[in-house]
């Protein structure tokens, strides 16, 4: 299949395009680089021992989006490409509704032009909000409490629209958990401009002597330990979780949303001793006040994607630390040349 890829030059995109290509399909990536650089191309290239096109383009250029897939004769999209800063996204929720929403509209737009209509999108767990049991399944109720995760229910709500207005559309939104961790090679990972928010490449950095010590966000929720519970899985996992998301969409045409996360909840205590015992590095911690929003508690159940996909998360806790590692200490390559559509 040719494969578009938007947002493909970043975290979850560069590891799925590894996936993609080594499963033999032809893989364009489109990505403004809002949050990635260039320099992922030519680490991609290493990986693969190809070089994979890539069109620097907004997704809200809606002719440039139909040139793309009339140009590399693209037979499904996944959709990667937004904001995804929870915090950031409170404070400009117009910006946030700008280019997720809107972006989604005129990918659809496009796709619709040029008849592709097989469609995989990145939505998140946030969209449970706070969880009201635990795991969560898929029929957990909605309702997310900042606009990045109001923005991910509004492009839910519409694909289910768009799915249900006509059966050529094949639309799976598939609800990641905390995805963590790069590829063996450490030439790809998370790769936060200035002071990372997530938890695993803030730890990379304290290991690494970049940061002084780890800010630890509460230790009196209702948790085992006191600190905050999250569904860690491995990126290499998850990107393998959109093959099966396209293979299911070859069989199947009914709009579907699944879990994808490893169905297990690690506190931010276990993340750090893991780390510690993975890398043999002594990671400096501070206690301090709750972030705000933060919830106690998040991990789901997993078996829907199992069942219906043939996908499980299998990599270790001790894997997405070590290879998080592996990539913080991994120098970063130069530039390398974009294609770009006038
Ligand atoms: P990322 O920021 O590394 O990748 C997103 C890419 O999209 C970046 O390369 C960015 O430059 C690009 N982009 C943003 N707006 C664009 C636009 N208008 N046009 C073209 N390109 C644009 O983020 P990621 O962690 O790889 O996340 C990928 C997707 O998964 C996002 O939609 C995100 O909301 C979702 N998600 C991520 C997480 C997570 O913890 N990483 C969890 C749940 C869901
Ligand atoms: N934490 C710290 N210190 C830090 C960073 C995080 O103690 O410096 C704690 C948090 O309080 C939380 C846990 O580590 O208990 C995980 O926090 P992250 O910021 O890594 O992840 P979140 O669960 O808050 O959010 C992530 C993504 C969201 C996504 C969500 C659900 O950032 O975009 O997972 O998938 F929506």
């Amino acid at each position: 299949m040719n494969i578009l890829l938007t947002g493909g030059a970043g975290y979850i995109g560069s590891h799925t395009a590894v996936a993609l290509s080594e499963a033999g399909h032809e893989v364009v990536l489109l990505d403004n680089f809002y949050n990635s650089n260039p320099s992922v191309l030519d680490r991609l290239q290493k990986i693969l021992g190809k070089a994979l096109p890539c069109i620097e383009a907004d997704i809200r250029d809606t002719d440039v989006v139909e040139k793309v897939l009339r140009e590399y004769k693209i037979d499904a999209v996944i959709h990667f490409a937004g904001l995804k800063a929870v915090g950031e996204s409170v404070e400009k929720p117009i910006e946030y509704y700008a280019n997720n929403v809107q972006g989604t509209i005129s990918l659809l737009e496009a796709m619709k032009a040029m008849n592709v209509k097989t469609l995989v999108f990145s939505s998140s767990a946030t969209v449970y909000g706070d969880p009201q049991y635990l795991p969560i399944d898929e029929n957990h109720p909605t309702g997310a409490t900042s606009a990045y995760g109001r923005s991910k229910l509004h492009i839910e709500e519409i694909l289910r629209d768009v799915a249900n207005s006509d059966a050529e559309w094949k639309i799976i939104c598939l609800r990641y958990f905390n995805p963590v961790g790069a590829h063996e090679s450490g030439l790809i990972g998370e790769d936060p401009n200035g002071l990372p928010n997530n938890l695993m490449p803030y730890i990379a950095q304290v290991a690494s002597g970049k940061l002084p010590h780890l800010n630890i966000y509460g230790n009196d929720y209702p948790t085992p330990d006191g600190t905050g519970v999250r569904d860690y899985i491995h990126v290499v996992d998850l990107a393998e979780g959109h093959l099966a998301a396209l293979s299911h969409l070859e069989r199947n045409t009914e709009f579907d949303i699944f879990n994808l996360g490893m169905g297990k909840g690690y506190s931010v205590l276990e993340v750090v001793s893991a780390f510690e015992d993975a890398c043999q590095v002594t990671i400096k911690y501070n206690i301090t006040k709750r972030r705000i929003g933060d919830i106690a508690s998040c991990y789901g159940r997993v078996d829907k994607a199992e069942r219906l996909l043939g996908w499980k998360a299998l990599k270790t806790i001790n894997e997405m630390c070590i290879t998080a590692w592996q990539h913080q200490v991994r120098t970063k390559s130069e530039l390398v040349n974009v294609k770009k559509f006038i």
